[in-house]
Parts: C-alpha cells; sequence; structure tokens
C-alpha cells in the first residue's frame, strides 16, 4: 500500500488531534502515582479523550479491551488495565494512548516512574525517550525512512539496550496503522523517500535486558522474556521542507 501524503487540510486536523492527545498525556502524567491501579489510568484516560470530543482508537482495535495500553516494568506495550494492578514505588509504567478527532488519529506513549526507580532504570526511560529525537533528526523530506532506524539503533547500541524488533512504527492519518512501518533497529534497505506531509509514529521500545519478547495468555501483553523493565516512547510526527514537527509535542 502506497504511503500517503496529507493536504493542508487534513494536516491542520492531524494537529488538532494531536494536541489534544498531548493534553491527555500530560493530565496522565500528573495522575499516575503509587497506590492507583492501571485500570484507574485506563478510566482517566478514557474520560480525557472524550471530554475533548475524541474517540479512543484503541478501545476495540483488534478486540483490544480499554482505551489506554498500560505497561508495567517487564511489560513492553499493550499491557492490558486491570482493577488488581497497582502501580507501588519503585515500578515504571509506559503508558500507550491514541485518539480520533474529526477522522483523524494520534498516538503516542510515554513512560514514568513511580517514586523512587533506580538510576539504572531511570537512565533507561531517559535514553528510550533520547532515541526517539535521535532518530527523528533524520526524518527530513529527501532522507530514506530507515535513516531514522539506523540512527534509533546507533544511538541505544553503546548502552547495550535490547531493542524490541517484534513491534514496530508506523504511518497514522485516517487509519491507527498506515503504511509505512518503522522499525527501531538497523535495517539493510534504506526504505522509502521521506516526503512533505507523511505523518508517522515513531515509537522506540527498549528493554534493559534481551531484546526478545513474549505474548501472555491474554494475546496482548508483550513481556520482556528475561523479566527485566522495558521502556516506551512515541510521538506523532510531520515530515515537513524543514524540521519535522512533533505533534503530539508542543512543549
Ligand atoms: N501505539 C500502539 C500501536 O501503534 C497502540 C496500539 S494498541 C491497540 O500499535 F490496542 F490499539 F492495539
Ligand atoms: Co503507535
Amino acid at each position: 500500500m502506497a504511503v500517503s501524503i496529507k493536504s493542508e487540510r487534513e494536516i491542520e486536523l492531524m494537529r488538532q488531534s494531536c494536541r489534544l492527545l498531548e493534553e491527555v498525556h500530560d493530565e496522565l502524567g500528573r495522575f499516575v502515582k503509587s497506590g492507583i491501579s492501571t485500570l484507574d489510568i485506563d478510566r482517566y484516560g478514557e474520560q480525557l479523550i472524550r471530554e475533548r470530543g475524541g474517540i479512543p482508537n484503541f478501545l476495540n482495535y483488534n478486540g483490544y479491551p480499554a482505551s489506554i495500553c498500560v505497561s508495567v516494568n517487564e511489560e513492553v506495550v499493550h499491557g492490558i488495565p486491570r482493577k488488581d494492578r497497582i502501580l507501588q514505588d519503585g515500578d515504571i509504567v509506559s503508558l500507550d494512548a491514541g485518539m480520533i478527532y474529526k477522522g483523524y488519529h494520534s498516538d503516542a506513549a510515554r513512560t514514568y516512574p513511580i517514586g523512587n526507580v533506580s538510576p539504572e532504570v531511570l537512565q533507561l526511560i531517559e535514553v528510550t525517550k533520547q532515541s526517539f529525537f535521535e532518530g527523528i533528526k533524520m526524518a527530513k523530506a529527501g532522507n530514506h525512512l530507515h535513516d531514522i532506524s539506523n540512527a534509533i539503533d546507533d544511538y541505544i547500541k553503546p548502552y547495550g539496550y535490547g531493542i524490541v524488533h517484534d513491534l514496530v512504527g508506523h504511518g497514522i492519518g485516517t487509519s491507527l496503522h498506515e503504511d509505512p512501518q518503522i522499525p527501531n533497529f538497523r535495517q539493510h534497505r534504506r526504505g522509502i523517500r521521506l516526503e512533505p506531509g507523511m505523518t508517522l509514529a515513531i515509537e522506540p521500545m527498549v528493554n534493559l535486558g534481551r531484546w526478545e519478547v513474549e505474548w501472555l495468555d491474554d494475546d496482548w501483553t508483550v513481556v520482556a522474556i528475561d523479566g527485566l523493565p522495558s521502556a516506551h516512547y512515541e510521538n506523532t510526527i510531520l515530515i515537513t521542507d524543514g524540521e519535522p514537527e512533533i505533534l503530539t509535542l508542543s512543549h
């Protein structure tokens, strides 16, 4: 399938959807603390999305049963919120959220420490976030898609972390997942040429230990095979004639 190029009108709608999602994330970032359940986060997140006139795009996506993916510690992504999963001091929690606004999808993820988290794990969170910024330095018209993938991999490699291979970033627009797929690890082909008007969700998922993951019996939750913590960071971006615009991050 071809990669869609958004018109000015569509770009404006993507900006609106993403800006509203950023507000949702900001509120959720203030909400997370020890003692709350992962279901509390989902309930509040869904409320924040709907209050803004959005529709949670993850809810019922391929049968996913919630609005927010809440992944704790060794859970990489797609953790299903539960009322008996209570956040505790020393945990890390990844929140992945998205919405549809006026027909356009947004998608972003953040990882937060809860209380006192070891310096080693705080560094994992920071390096995962920074790898996104290293990746998008290459997100310019005329460059190729896998320049982004390679830049993410190059940045993470010296830390010895495991980059998740089984899940990738993606194009986004009138669907949550559009072409192209965007791996977070080194590619031997250069991939498609980047063009202004492409909107992409770039989302490195990085494990403290080994890169291999497995799926729990709920068929959703992806966990690090060695049980060590994992971090996730994601924004929806726009390719322009110059620097990329980070649509889900305005400040
Ligand atoms: N950011 C995730 C992704 O791009 C969110 C999808 S979760 C799902 O795949 F529940 F919607 F599948
Ligand atoms: Co995504």
